[in-house]
């Protein structure tokens, strides 16, 4: 028998008209506007409205392995570290199958509004395959997800903060990564990934970028909720919570912690192998995990910074902010003062 539905536990609410104009003229991927929700105000696509409740219920199972983090936090980078520990550092089945099928999306089909995927379909008409794809990656992932073999264990990625991941998640005690980044460099890395999607489709400069992500008015945000209920869940024996900042000093180490904690740590020459195949050079020349599929049908808008991008601090540079913040003294100095105010509260937990 199926386990009896829950009730979804938050309001969500209509961001009020005027913001939602602007954002709607900024952010072209939504065609009808944006939700806010519960008491941290988590932010989505009005498609969350009707869906909520559908991911609430998707069903978890014991043996699934979840990361979760605020997005360009590093997740594919640890998701293809997890994928490959677990699999026997199999590179040649990593190399065959692009990581978005080993290691599925939950919610990406809530940014695929229905006129653009209309327009997608257009675009790709002449292309069975790609039509396919494009119906693919548009059907939520409660269905797509829902429907794998038993069999076979599930990687799955979310960028959920843990009160909107669906509780069975916590009750069946699925091993869940996290991982963490500072927010200066998130809100960059995010600022050019919402110009390169065009399901997101930003059109506007660095420091507007700023001003909504600090008021938390971009997916996944608020910044600090995120991280902070993260951190309050970090002592869970079944959550590993990670650093990107740690993986760029020691990978080896942060390898060794997965591997520990999944129970499957390599040898040394599995070590080095796996320390190669993940360096910054070769992930982004690496189709299966560079979004290529995604590019293939038009969904990455061309002249746009990749989706792997640079990685890290550019150890050449002399600031240890990124141009976006050094080029604007002032806007820095907002960022700077903003995170000052709350960092206290994830500093205590
Ligand atoms: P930058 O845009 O600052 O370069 P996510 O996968 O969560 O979207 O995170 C993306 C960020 O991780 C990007 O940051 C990307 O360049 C960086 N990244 C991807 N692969 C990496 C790797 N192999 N080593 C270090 N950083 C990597």
């Amino acid at each position: 028998m199926d386990k009896c539905q829950v009730r979804f536990p938050y309001d969500i609410r209509d961001v009020d008209a005027a913001t939602n104009a602007e954002l709607l003229e900024y952010f072209t991927g939504e065609r009808t506007g944006f939700v806010q929700v519960g008491p941290e105000g988590y932010f989505f696509p009005h498609k969350y409205k009707v869906q909520a409740e559908l991911y609430y219920n998707f069903e978890a199972r014991p043996d699934d392995v979840w990361i979760t983090t605020v997005p360009r936090s590093g997740t594919t980078w640890t998701q293809e570290l997890i994928w490959l520990l677990a699999n026997g550092l199999d590179f040649e089945k990593a190399q065959q199958r692009p990581l978005t099928e080993r290691f599925p999306f939950l919610e990406f089909p809530l940014f695929v509004h229905d006129a653009v995927k209309a327009e997608l379909l257009a675009e790709n008409r002449h292309s069975p395959a790609a039509v396919e794809f494009i119906e693919h990656i548009s059907r939520p992932g409660y269905e797509t997800l829902g429907e794998l073999p038993r069999d076979q264990r599930r990687f799955i990625k979310t960028h959920f903060p843990f009160s909107l991941m669906p509780p069975s998640v916590l009750e069946h005690k699925c091993k869940i990564i996290y991982v963490a980044r500072n927010p200066k460099d998130v809100a960059v890395s995010y600022y050019h990934l919402n110009r390169l999607f065009r399901t997101q489709g930003y059109v506007g400069d660095f420091e507007r970028y700023w001003r909504y992500f600090q008021q938390g008015l971009n997916p996944w945000l608020p910044y600090y909720s995120h991280v902070k209920e993260a951190k309050q869940h970090s002592q869970l024996p079944n959550v590993l919570y990670l650093n990107y900042e740690d993986m760029l000093v020691d990978l080896p180490g942060t390898v060794m912690s997965i591997g520990k904690f999944l129970d499957c740590a390599p040898d040394a020459v599995g070590l080095e192998k796996l320390l190669n195949h993940l360096s910054i050079q070769n992930f982004r020349e690496n189709k299966s995990v560079n979004m290529h599929e995604m590019a293939a049908v038009g969904i990455l808008k061309k002249g746009e910074a990749g989706f792997v991008r640079k990685g890290g601090k550019d150890i050449t540079a002399k600031q240890h902010d990124q141009k976006e913040f050094v080029d604007n003294p002032n806007l820095l100095k907002l960022a700077n003062d903003w995170i000052q105010q709350n960092i206290e509260c994830i500093k205590t937990i």
